[in-house]
Formats: C-alpha cells, sequence, structure tokens
C-alpha cells in the first residue's frame, strides 16, 4: 500500500543529532518527510535541529535511542504509530567509530563495535520491517562504509567487519522484504567532511590524505544526506539490495 502523495511521510534517523545523521534530517525534511532525530544522546544539539527545521515541534521531533538496544527501536516506532499511524522510513545511520590498530582490538571491544553498529542495523530493520510488512509499504537506507568494502583500517577493524557486515545485511532485507513494497539500500561513502573525520584526519595529516583521494577533496555529506533522501521516496521503487558509492575515487568496481 503506497503511501497517498498528500500524506506525510515519518523517517527515524538513528544517530540523527550531529554529523552525516544531522544533514540527512534535514535533507528528509526538505524533501516533505517528517522527521524522528533519534540519537543515544540527542541533547541539546538534537533539540536545536528540531527547531532549525520546524519550530512548533510538529514535522521534526527529538527520541532517545540506542541502536545497540532492540526495545528502543520498538519504543519509538510504537509512539510514532500512535501519533501518525504509522512510519515509512528508517534511516540507520548511528555508529561507533574506534580508530586502533588491529592487533590492539581486545575481542571485547570488537564485538561491542559489531553489536552497535551491525547489531543496531539488524535490529531497526527486522523491528521496523515487520511495520513496513504490515503495511505494505517501506524504505530502509544503511549507511555503510567504504572501509567495509576495501578492508580500510584508519577507522578500526572492528568498525570496517561492522560496516562489512551491513552491506550484507542490506542485501539480506532487500531479498526478503522486496515482494512487501519495501526497498533496502545502502550508501557506502569514502571520508566526508564531517566532524568525525576532522578528528580522525588532523590538518597535518590532511594533504597526504587529499593526495590518496583521486577528486582530491572530502566528500560533500549533503550530497550523500540527498541521495538518502532520493532512496527514501515513493519513486524510487526499482531500486533495491544495491550499495551506492560515494567515495571521491578511492575505491571503483
Ligand atoms: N563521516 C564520514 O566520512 C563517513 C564515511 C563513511 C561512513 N560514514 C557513516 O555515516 C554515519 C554517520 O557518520 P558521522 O561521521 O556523522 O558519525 P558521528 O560519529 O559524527 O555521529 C554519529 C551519531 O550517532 C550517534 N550514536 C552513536 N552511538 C549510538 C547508538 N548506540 N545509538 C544511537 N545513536 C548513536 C552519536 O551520538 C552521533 O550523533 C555512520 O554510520 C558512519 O559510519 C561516515
Amino acid at each position: 500500500m503506497q503511501p497517498l502523495p498528500e500524506q506525510m511521510q515519518t523517517a527515524v534517523v538513528t544517530g540523527g543529532a550531529r554529523g552525516l545523521g544531522a544533514e540527512i534530517c534535514r535533507a528528509l525534511h526538505r524533501a516533505g518527510f517528517r522527521v524522528v532525530i533519534a540519537d543515544v544522546n540527542p541533547g541539546e544539539e538534537a533539540l536545536a535541529l528540531a527547531s532549525e527545521l520546524d519550530l512548533a515541534g510538529e514535522s521534526a521531533i527529538t527520541a532517545t535511542l540506542d541502536v545497540a538496544k532492540p526495545e528502543d527501536f520498538q519504543t519509538v516506532l510504537d509512539k510514532c504509530v500512535e501519533r501518525w499511524g504509522s512510519v515509512e522510513v528508517l534511516v540507520n545511520n548511528a555508529a561507533r567509530t574506534a580508530v586502533k590498530p588491529v592487533l590492539e582490538i581486545d575481542p571485547a571491544e570488537f564485538n561491542a563495535v559489531l553489536a552497535v553498529n551491525a547489531g543496531g542495523t539488524f535490529a531497526g530493520s527486522q523491528i521496523f520491517g515487520r511495520h513496513f510488512k504490515e503495511r505494505g509499504y517501506g524504505r530502509i537506507v544503511n549507511l555503510a562504509s567504504l572501509a567495509g568494502q576495501n578492508g580500510g583500517t584508519a577507522t578500526g577493524a572492528h568498525y570496517a567487519a561492522s560496516k562489512g557486515a551491513i552491506l550484507t545485511l542490506t542485501k539480506v532485507f532487500a531479498r526478503d522484504l522486496a515482494p512487501f513494497g519495501i526497498t533496502c539500500n545502502a550508501i557506502a561513502p569514502g571520508p566526508m567532511d564531517t566532524p568525525m573525520v576532522r578528528s580522525v584526519i588532523t590538518p597535518e595529516k590532511m594533504q597526504s590524505a587529499l593526495a590518496g583521494i583521486p577528486v582530491g577533496e572530502l566528500g560533500d555529506p549533503v550530497f550523500v544526506a540527498e541521495l538518502v533522501a532520493l532512496l527514501a521516496g515513493a519513486k524510487a521503487s526499482f531500486v533495491t539490495g544495491a550499495c551506492w558509492d560515494v567515495n571521491g575515487g578511492i575505491y571503483m568496481r
């Protein structure tokens, strides 16, 4: 059951308080979606973003959601359904980045990063996927990473492995949910110009980092956010199980 064009659709964005997640909330809101800024730590930044998007608090709200806790996904979904009747879009954006050489990562830390990044995407897709299946319509967009494709360890082997898992989960959910009007896609960004990347690539390292990117610049987070909005739209019905590379030419296939 495709939503009627005049109905405002609801999108839940995990990790929406800052960085790329905040840009995704802005892009979805510009595209006409009601946005739920869901974050483990919504805080001042999320509240400021919600007021920036809609002072009245009708079409942009914040929610506390830890992606490592499946019950949080269920609570947010239930609250949205109670308030607006349905949810149409889930963006699995939240992730933990932990820069550490591979030989120094404690196995428990490896598991903890996997649990948040891949476990969160699994739980969110499963819980929202059930709702979407019941309604006969839905869009899931997962934030993967170049690191999950090329084995890059600049952001940690646990992070890279979790992003590889997210790419596989994208195909699994896409295949399973395709007959029910639901699409599931991933975006694999290379280094974007975000606070997270600027904290990893310090000014001293920037020149050599840019030399390793064929187009010679960091990626624009607004472009990735607009790609999320494109994939979240009703018109994107024929694309599913895909990984959209946005990496400045670092990895071509
Ligand atoms: N920035 C980049 O260049 C880049 C490149 C490739 C992929 N990505 C992916 O894009 C996404 C966003 O990246 P970013 O740079 O904005 O990251 P970030 O670290 O700046 O922001 C992550 C957000 O997720 C939230 N978060 C962390 N743990 C959470 C949890 N357990 N539950 C809910 N929220 C949680 C944080 O509070 C924060 O608001 C991530 O999935 C990241 O892996 C980013």
